[in-house]
Order: C-alpha cells, then structure tokens, then sequence
C-alpha cells in the first residue's frame, strides 16, 4: 500500500482581494475551514485588505510588508484565494507579491478562485506565470466557483458543497506533497538561503 506522507506543513493562505465589501471573505472563509479540518497544516493568514500597503514601495522595507514577508517566509506553501478583475487578478495581489523578493521560491501554491462563467480561472492561469518566475511551483489542481455569488449563503455556507470539498481535498493532497518533497530540498543549491537563481 503507497504510504501517505503526514509532514506537518506551514500553510499561508492569501486573500486576494483588499476590496470593501468583497465577496473574498466568504470563499476564503470555506477554505480556511476545509485547511482546519483536512490534515497536518498549520495555517497562517495574509490578508491585504487589513495591512495598510503603501501603494509606492515595492521591495522596501515598509512595516506591513515586512510583516507579510516574515509569513511568506515561514511557510512551507500557500493557497490564494482569488476573484477576477477584467480577466486577470486584483491589483492589490500583485502589489504584495511584487513586494516579496525570494521567500516565494521552492514552495508550491495552490489556488482557489471565483468570478462569473471563467470560476476566476483567467485570474489563476495569469497568476500560474507570475509565481512561476518567482521560482515557486503551482498546483495543477484547484478550486474553481463560477457564479460565485449564488453558490454561497448570506451566511457564507457554500451550498451543494461535495464537489467542491472533493476539489480542495486534491489540491490539498497536491499541496501537502509538494511542500513536504521541497522542504529539505530547497535548502540545498539553488536555492538554499536564496543563492543567486
Ligand atoms: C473591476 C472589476 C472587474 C471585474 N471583472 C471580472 C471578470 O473579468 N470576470 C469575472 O468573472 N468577474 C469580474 N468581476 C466580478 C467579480 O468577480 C466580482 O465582483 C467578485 O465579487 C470580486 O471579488 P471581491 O468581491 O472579493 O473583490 C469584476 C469585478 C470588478 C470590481
């Protein structure tokens, strides 16, 4: 029988939309559940809509992102939660990942998207070449929510749930490998205390 590795994992799950009254919190909200209750993650939060970025440094040493950078560089892989604007990612999203340089490389990242028809997967494939040149390793599999806004409640219960929980269980499997197969693994040679690429 194939043995199931039981790694324990640091997990950094990102919002990807700072907006006020974004539907982000819902969708991120299910997937913080699903983390809880599926295995040996422990689960970090960034989340840009609360970190006051400064909308001019890029790269600098500006408190909230040093705060966000520190996170990045704790965990072992991460999941953004993603809407889509104008078939690619929220602005804001760029703007953190922009900001932080080489705690990205060597981990895996998954996604969990939403939007109309597309389910946000425009924003996702975008994304797919952004953490690509950042050295980091996308999951192929994802969730996906198209017409996002009737598939949860007022209370953000997500509704007919099984598919989508049967979705994020694949990726979380995905994940879980990735980070535990790389975690030793990128503290050698290129990329052992960020030698250069
Ligand atoms: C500027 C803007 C552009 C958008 N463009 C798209 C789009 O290209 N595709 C899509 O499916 N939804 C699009 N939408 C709808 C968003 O998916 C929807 O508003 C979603 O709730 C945004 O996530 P948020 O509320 O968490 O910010 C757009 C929304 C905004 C504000």
């Amino acid at each position: 029988m194939l043995k199931k590795l039981d790694t324990r994992i640091r997990l950094a799950l990102i919002y990807g939309s700072g907006r006020e009254g974004r539907f982000c919190d819902k969708v991120a909200g299910w997937a913080v559940s699903q983390v809880e209750g599926d295995g040996p993650f422990e689960l970090a939060i960034i989340d840009p809509g609360t970190l006051e970025l400064p909308p001019r440094h890029v790269g600098s040493g500006h408190p909230a992102l040093e705060e966000a950078r520190q996170v990045i560089d704790w965990a072992d892989g991460f999941i953004v939660v993603t809407p889509e604007y104008n078939r690619a990612y929220p602005a804001i999203l760029k703007f953190l990942i922009d900001s932080i340089g080489p705690e990205w490389r060597g981990k895996p990242v998954g996604f969990v998207s939403y939007g109309g028809i597309s389910g946000g997967l425009r924003a996702v494939e975008q994304l797919r070449l952004v953490f690509g040149e950042l050295h980091a390793a996308p999951i192929r599999d994802g969730v996906a929510f198209s017409d996002a806004w009737n598939r949860f409640d007022s209370e953000g219960t997500l509704i007919d749930a099984d598919r989508a929980e049967q979705a994020m269980a694949t990726m979380l499997a995905q994940l879980h490998w990735w980070a535990s197969a790389l975690r030793n693994a990128r503290q050698t040679v290129p990329y052992g205390q960020f030698a250069p690429a």
